[in-house]
């Protein structure tokens, strides 16, 4: 019992003489690091990273400048002879969701999503350079009449956009490649980009 209360003692006296010494409380130093570190990026750097992702296949291949999705990493046109369709879903007999399910498929290589189908002919990005992407994004006649804020929800939540990062294998087994960015340093960039007023840098 005494041994304990000396014990005691003697550990609360060394705070008290590191604490006098020291003039700071004895408490666990925290180290400050930058949880964020998307917050470095200027806004023209955040709109850049931002742009890697939308210039990318995975994107660029659902937003044709046709009618005609494109397939892979070489963008070539859709097998099978697949159009726009009357609804960008295809043609009757050939809908894309005959196909796409709402799942990759690893047997057939068909790459799936939920409500899998082309982007409207006013969203059309193929050839457009990042700038122009940009541009047209941000447009109520072109983007569907989105907002800012719900751009930016879709480019960071939409299962068609978050797809490009699980993109699965193509019919030959090979891996698709995602977008150049990992997912949540995009997401990081966008938010950034919008927060700052999303300002399309000048070409
Ligand atoms: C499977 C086809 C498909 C893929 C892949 C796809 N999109 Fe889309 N995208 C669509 C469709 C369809 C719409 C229209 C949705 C709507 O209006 O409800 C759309 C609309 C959009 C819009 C809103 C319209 C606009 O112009 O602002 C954005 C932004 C967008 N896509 C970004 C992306 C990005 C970024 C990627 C890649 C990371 C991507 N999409 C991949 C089909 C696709
Ligand atoms: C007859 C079945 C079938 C139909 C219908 C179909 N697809 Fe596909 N699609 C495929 C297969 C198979 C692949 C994979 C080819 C590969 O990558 O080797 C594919 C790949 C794609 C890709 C390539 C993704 C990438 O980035 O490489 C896109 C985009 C696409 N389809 C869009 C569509 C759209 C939009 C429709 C409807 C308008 C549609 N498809 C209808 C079978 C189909």
């Amino acid at each position: 019992m005494k041994t304990q209360s000396i014990l005691f003692l003697s550990l609360f006296l060394v705070a008290v003489l590191l604490w006098a010494t020291t003039g700071r409380p004895i408490a666990p130093i925290y180290i400050e690091v930058p949880t964020d570190e998307e917050t470095a990026l200027s806004s023209e750097e955040a709109f850049h990273k931002m742009m890697d992702v939308l210039t990318h296949e995975r994107c660029v291949n659902c937003h044709p400048s046709d009618n005609v999705p494109k397939q892979g990493d070489d963008s070539h046109p859709h097998y099978f002879g697949i159009g726009r369709g009357e609804h960008n879903s295809g043609y009757q007999a050939t809908n894309c969701t005959t196909c796409h399910q709402t799942e990759n498929n690893p047997y057939s290589g068909v790459p799936g999503a939920p409500e899998w189908s082309l982007a409207p002919h006013s969203m059309r990005w193929e050839g457009l350079n990042r700038f122009e992407i940009a541009e047209s994004m941000m447009d109520p006649e072109r983007n569907g009449g989105r907002t800012p804020e719900e751009t930016l929800h879709h480019l960071t939540e939409h299962e068609l956009v978050l797809w490009a990062w699980t993109p699965g294998v193509d019919a030959e087994g090979n891996l698709r490649e995602p977008p150049p960015v990992p997912l949540d340093e995009y997401r990081g960039a966008v938010e950034k980009w919008f927060e700052e007023g999303h300002k399309i840098p000048s070409k």
